[in-house]
C-alpha cells in the first residue's frame, strides 16, 4: 500500500497542487494526533511520490472516478444520491484537483491502481488560514480492510501540522462507520445536523459535525 499526494500538472506546466514541500510532509502512518488525543491508528508504511506525468493524469483520474463511483453504489452519502456515470465522475475529480484549494492524497494498491483518496479544503479566506476542511475520504470496496483510511487521515493531520495549520473540520452521516472511526481517531462531535442530505429512495439523513484541533501555531 502506497499513500502519496497527488499533483497534476498545470496546462502551463506547473502543478496545480503546486508545492512538494507540501506534499513532501505526509508521512508514514501511525502519527498520533494532537498531544493527549489519539490519532488515526497505525498504518502500513506509506510511500511517497509526486505524480506529475501526463500519462498518469488519465490513468488515475479514471482510478478517481472508480473509487466514487464504488463508494455512491455502496451507499456512501459523499454528494450524489445516485451514483455519478463515469464520464461524470472523470470530469468531477477534474475540476476538484484543479482547484488550487484543494490537496489530494491517494492510496494505491499493489499494481499501482488508485483505490483509496482523501483531499483537504483549505480556504482563502483571510480569517481562515488556520483551518481545513477534511473532504471524500473515500476506499474503494474491493480495497477496504487494508488501513487506507487511518493511514490516509494519519497523513493528512501530519501535513496539516506541518504547515501550521490548527483546525480540521469535517461533516459525515450521522450512524455511519465513518462517524464512529473518527470518534476513535480523537475528533470532537460538535453535533448533528438533520435531514442534511437525501439518499437513495428520497429520504433525508443526519450529518454529524466534527473538529480537531491540532495544537496552537
Ligand atoms: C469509512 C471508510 C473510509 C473506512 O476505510 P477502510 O480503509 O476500509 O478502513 P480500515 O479497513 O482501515 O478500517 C479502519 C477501522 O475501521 C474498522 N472497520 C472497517 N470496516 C468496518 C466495519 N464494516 N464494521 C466495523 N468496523 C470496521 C476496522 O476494523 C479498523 O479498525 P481498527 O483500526 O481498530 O483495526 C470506508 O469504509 C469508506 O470508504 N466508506 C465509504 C465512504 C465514506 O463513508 N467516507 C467517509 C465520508 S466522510
Amino acid at each position: 500500500m502506497r499513500i502519496e499526494p497527488l499533483t497534476f500538472p498545470a496546462p502551463g506546466g506547473g502543478a496545480l497542487v503546486s508545492s512538494n514541500a507540501r506534499g513532501g510532509t505526509a508521512v508514514r502512518s501511525g502519527r498520533p494526533g494532537a498531544p493527549g488525543r489519539p490519532g488515526p491508528a497505525a498504518a502500513p508504511a506509506a510511500g511517497l511520490s509526486l505524480l506529475d506525468s501526463l500519462a498518469a493524469r488519465t490513468a488515475d483520474l479514471s482510478c478517481l472516478a472508480d473509487v466514487l463511483i464504488d463508494c455512491v453504489q455502496g451507499g456512501a452519502s459523499v454528494g450524489w444520491v445516485k451514483a455519478p456515470t463515469k464520464e461524470q465522475a472523470t470530469a468531477w475529480w477534474s475540476a476538484f484537483l484543479a482547484d488550487p484549494d484543494h490537496r489530494t492524497w491517494v492510496g494505491r494498491d499493489d499494481s499501482g491502481r488508485i483505490v483509496a483518496t482523501a483531499s483537504l479544503a483549505l480556504t482563502s479566506k483571510a480569517n481562515g488560514t488556520h483551518r481545513a476542511e477534511v473532504v471524500k475520504l473515500l476506499v474503494h470496496r474491493q480495497a477496504r480492510g487494508n488501513k487506507f483510511a487511518p493511514g490516509l487521515m494519519a497523513t493528512i493531520e501530519r501535513f496539516a501540522k506541518a504547515e501550521r495549520l490548527s483546525l480540521l473540520t469535517l461533516d459525515t452521516e450521522t450512524g455511519s462507520l465513518a462517524e464512529s472511526l473518527y470518534r476513535r481517531w480523537g475528533w470532537s462531535e460538535v453535533g448533528a445536523v438533520p435531514g442534511f442530505a437525501k439518499v437513495a429512495g428520497g429520504a433525508l439523513v443526519s450529518t454529524t459535525i466534527f473538529y480537531k484541533q491540532l495544537g496552537a501555531r
